[in-house]
């Protein structure tokens, strides 16, 4: 395209079930916030718009288990996600949620507007319904096996594991994920979006204008739904919690989720235009407006063929010009799970790491998840702050301005004769600017990142090479010129770090004294320090123009530190205790028997004992015969452990033994009692003893 006069940039809206976790900040909203704070600093005008998913079945489900309404989640879950964005860092323009009534309003009209120009198939078909909870059964509502992939536990509209999305009516063997019951197809009426018909168009604007310059992993997607052949999709449901079908016909049933969720974006635009005095057209309707979709790769269907059908339907919409999904990120070589709590979450994160935002955005850039699925580990993490923001980026810094303070009390010195290394420095420096904008104009963050890093590498090599603290001794002259090359290359990381690390970006030009920027509720609004600009930053440099002689600096403070082992362990120890409580809730623990009564209680007479003498019972392999000292007496007992343990084993243990069990007589030995054991989930058996490490809760003590 055109230099576009202006970049429409929207980031996922994270369903409102669950807080932000790592997987969502490293698939969608660090790239964007990357992108955008890039662009502004480049001086373009940025609407990056993002909000709150709040309708769709996981919210009602939600609710459900919690016996509250799907408006008190939706509520507190907004709440929370909104304001940990902010103290993260993340610069939305506009952070809505399609439970505002702007966007009901502008979904009801997009759904008037395909409608009214006969874009929608209206067709009565028969749909799963679950009769004992007497509700249709759409989405997440419904689970059954893959048609594709075979994938057991596929929901109604799409598979986890094979990315398909398809009809609920699709899935083999459904199951209602309210009351477990096999769902039986019961006539309603929906409205489709007939996709097929947009094939055609689909075909040439993806497979033939964005075979290159499209991600692999989003091309490839969008090329197997397409060679599929694409069937009219539903795009309404018999729902209670969502936005009224606006249609005759339509009383009683709802916009289906991933219908009015993109539209999102629009009427954020609005309530944003509304509210800065602007107009949102142009930001969706103008030809010479990039729009650009940061999302997760689960996502890339309904970003690269639903919602472009429905723009292209409308007509009025510009589609946009890239989708740079990313692949999915891990955790401690764990899948990330909202619902069963694997999860690193943004709000913890702050309160725990506080102050550290930057060294997060920067260990999930630079082990992004861009080409492949990638794993968060908290090692990984350490090791990203302590050997590369704190020993390189922070370690040069930190020499830079102490040094000047000290050597100059802070005024920055006036060059003398530049040696040969001196001049390529200079340049390789200056040449910065240039990679890291190829790298971010390609969506390659993690790549920009290295780059970012490698220029903090160069000024730490710099001086340590030049080692200033030793020639200050002997030629007092040429320490001026290390140090101002120095502080050209602290200038252009203050400026280049802000899209990565903005935090650490304000706090550098403050010690650099050039910072001339207002900071509203974590929100920058200003781009320009004192006239600089990424886009002349390379200019102010070759032009001697930048951090200029004479120009006093402020007191050094340490912009990282270390990350010690301690931290990391107590991180480590949370997952663990996480995995601990999956484990035990994955468990099959048999069902309680019958209550008895304290009377039925009282009748059993248990005692400790010894087990004095034992052998094997011959030709039982179950089978040792015990003699064992019950307090009372000596007597007899016949116990079905030799499989767990030798006859020289026990002898001398203390045990458990119920005395007043009616004998028995077992391979022709009278047993007078028993003693209590358990068996660990392996089916070792062991006595009684329940703070024996192997004996989980829940276990039958016979
Ligand atoms: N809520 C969806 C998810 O988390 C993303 C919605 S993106 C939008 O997967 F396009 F619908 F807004
Ligand atoms: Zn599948």
């Amino acid at each position: 395209m055109n230099t576009p006069k202006r970049y429409t940039i929207t980031a996922a809206l994270p369903y409102t079930n669950g807080p932000i976790h790592i997987g969502h900040l490293a698939g969608v909203y660090v790239p964007a916030d990357i992108y955008s704070r890039y662009l502004r600093l480049q001086g373009h005008d940025v609407a990056f718009m993002c909000g709150s998913d709040e309708h769709g079945v996981p919210i009602t489900l939600k609710a459900k288990k919690e016996g509250v309404s799907p408006q008190d989640i939706v509520d507190k879950y907004h709440a929370i996600i909104k304001q940990s964005f902010v103290d993260f860092g993340i610069t939305f323009d506009n952070y809505s949620r399609t439970t505002a009534k702007i966007h009901h309003e502008t979904a009801s009209e997009f759904f008037k507007t395909l409608y009214d120009k006969g874009e929608f198939i209206e067709e009565v078909t028969e749909q799963l319904y679950d009769a004992e909870a007497n509700q249709f059964l759409a989405d997440r509502f419904i689970i059954g096996t893959c048609p594709k992939c075979g994938n057991e536990e596929s929901y109604g509209d799409q598979c986890e594991v094979c990315g398909t999305s398809h009809n609920a009516t699709d899935l083999i063997n459904p199951k209602s994920v309210i009351t477990g019951a096999t769902p039986t197809l019961k006539k309603t009426k929906h409205w489709f979006l007939p996709l097929d018909k947009h094939e055609d168009f689909l075909k040439e604007w993806i497979l033939k204008e964005h075979k290159k310059d499209w991600k692999p992993n989003v091309y490839g997607q969008c090329k197997s739904w397409i060679d599929d052949g694409l069937r009219p999709r539903a795009v309404t449901r018999d729902l209670d919690w969502g936005i009224p079908v606006p249609v005759e016909g339509g009383e009683g049933k709802v916009l289906y989720v991933w219908f009015d969720a993109p539209i999102g974006y629009i009427s954020a635009t609005k309530e944003w235009a509304e509210r800065e005095g602007k107009n949102w057209e142009p930001y969706w309707k103008d030809k010479d407006t990039k729009l650009v979709h940061f999302i997760g790769k689960d996502n890339i269907v309904f970003h690269c063929i639903i919602f472009p059908a429905m723009l292209k339907a409308e007509g009025s919409f510009i589609l946009p010009d890239n989708v740079p999904a990313n692949e999915f990120l891990n955790l401690e070589s764990n899948k990330l799970s909202t619902s069963k709590n694997w999860a690193v979450w943004l709000h913890e994160y702050l309160q725990e790491f506080p102050n550290q935002q930057d060294v997060l955005r920067y260990a999930l850039t630079a082990n992004a998840p861009e080409t492949k699925d990638n794993d968060f580990t908290w090692k990984d993490f350490q090791a990203r702050n302590n050997n590369e923001l704190v020993a390189i980026f922070g370690n040069f810094i930190n020499r830079v301005v102490v040094l000047t303070n000290k050597y100059y009390d802070g005024i920055v010195p006036k060059p003398n004769k530049f040696t040969e290394k001196d001049i390529t420095t200079l340049s390789l420096t200056r040449s910065y600017p240039k990679k890291i904008e190829n790298s971010i104009e390609r969506y390659r963050f993690r790549e920009a990142s290295q780059e970012l890093m490698n220029l903090a590498r160069l000024g730490n090599k710099y001086i340590a090479d030049e080692e200033p603290w030793k020639v200050i001794k002997e030629d007092e002259c040429r320490v001026q010129t290390i140090m101002y090359i120095a502080l050209q290359i602290a200038g252009c990381l203050a400026v280049l770090s802000e899209p990565f690390l903005p935090f650490t970006s304000d706090k550098l030009k403050k010690l650099l004294n050039i910072e001339d920027k207002s900071m509203e509720g974590g929100y920058v609004s200003d781009r320009y320090i004192k006239g600089i600009t990424w886009e002349n930053l390379v200019d102010r440099v070759v032009l001697d123009n930048f951090i200029i002689p004479n120009h006093k600096l402020r007191k050094a403070e340490l912009l990282f530190s270390k990350i010690e082992d301690s931290a990391i362990q107590a991180q480590l120890d949370k997952l663990e205790a996480t995995k601990k409580i999956n484990e035990a809730e994955e468990k099959i623990v048999e069902p309680q028997k019958d209550t008895i009564t304290f009377e039925d209680f009282t009748k059993l007479d248990i005692r400790v004992g010894t087990i004095i003498e034992a052998e094997k019972m011959p030709k039982a392999k179950k089978l040792l015969v015990l003699k064992v000292d019950t307090g009372i007496d000596v007597r007899t007992i016949v116990s079905g452990i030799a499989e767990s343990f030798t006859a020289d084993e026990v002898v001398g243990k203390k045990v458990t033994v119920l005395v007043n069990l009616a004998p028995r007589v077992l391979r022709g030995v009278e047993s007078e009692g028993m003693i209590l054991m358990t068996e660990t989930q392996d089916g070792k058996l062991v006595f009684v003893n329940p703070s024996d490490a192997n004996v989980a809760n829940g276990l039958h003590i016979s």
